[in-house]
């Protein structure tokens, strides 16, 4: 795929840059997205019963085993080309924010820190009753555990369908948005709320968007550049060509 030049300038000269990541950008570490046809784990898997305070309350056992699989799978893979290239983003550019929808930890564990996770970490628990963080439980066991404090179920630290982000994460998210001069959509389908809005956001506020996706997505007719492809190949490629070219 070729960068367009007139990309490469407008990034070259920018200090503030935003990517936001959705399942895209992990699906060459090995993890599934959620609404490819086939392959997404929504087409498997209905979120109903398994992503909502409702069905871990109606089944914590069956929610609890879900999240205990998906820990196990992703505890196994690594970060790939599309992460270290974000991380290389974050050395380079002076102000630089990466919001992330995924809840693998794999930006993190990549080396990110100017990093928001807006729907959480699936490694880590909360307690269910008063919302507080839980160390030090075993996620692999195979039923929930208690809260020590009030006894109330442990649940993963995760965003689920319903549920607010946590208040202090979307108010970074939106003011490091309002700010960019540059927003890149990266692996997302742009559906979910409200992550889906801050692109939108960036655009009314007169930042550059681009996206980067294999596929096009409701985004698409809005964003100045459309880079098609998967991100492990074309961040790594932006990166190169727009900061270490002689
Ligand atoms: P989706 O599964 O909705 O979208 C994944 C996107 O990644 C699609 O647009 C694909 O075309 C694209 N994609 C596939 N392979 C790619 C690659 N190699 N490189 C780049 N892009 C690629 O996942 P999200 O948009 O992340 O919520 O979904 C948003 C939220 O919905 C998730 O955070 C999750 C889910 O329900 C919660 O867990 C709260």
């Amino acid at each position: 795929m070729k960068i367009p030049d007139d990309l490469v300038q407008i990034l070259r000269k920018s200090r503030r840059i935003v990517a936001l990541t959705g399942a895209g950008v992990s699906k060459e570490s090995g993890i599934p997205t959620f609404r490819e046809a086939q392959t997404g784990l929504w087409a498997k898997y209905d979120p109903m019963q398994l992503a909502t305070p409702q069905a871990y309350r109606r089944n914590p056992a069956l929610v609890w085993d879900w999240y205990r699989w998906r820990r196990k799978y992703i505890s196994e893979v690594e970060p790939n080309p599309g992460h270290v290239a974000l991380v290389e983003m974050e050395r380079l550019i002076p102000e630089f924010y990466l919001i992330t929808q995924n809840i693998d930890g794999l930006h993190r564990q990549a080396g990110n820190e100017k990093l928001i996770e807006l729907h959480g970490n699936i490694f880590r628990n909360k307690c269910f009753e008063e919302g507080i963080p839980i160390d030090g439980v075993d996620n692999f066991r195979d039923f929930p555990p208690q809260c020590p404090e009030c006894g109330g179920l442990i649940r993963p630290d995760v965003v689920w369908f319903g549920e607010n982000l946590l208040a202090e994460n979307l108010e970074l998210a939106l003011q490091v948005t309002q700010a960019a001069e540059v927003f890149l959509s990266i692996g997302t389908s742009s559906l979910v709320q409200p992550a889906a809005s801050l692109p939108l956001l960036a655009l009314e506020r007169g930042a550059v968007i681009v996206q980067i996706n294999p596929d096009d997505t409701i985004l698409t007719p809005q964003v100045h550049f459309v880079l098609r492809g998967a991100s492990g190949e074309i961040l790594p490629q932006l990166v190169r060509i727009t900061w270490n070219s002689v």
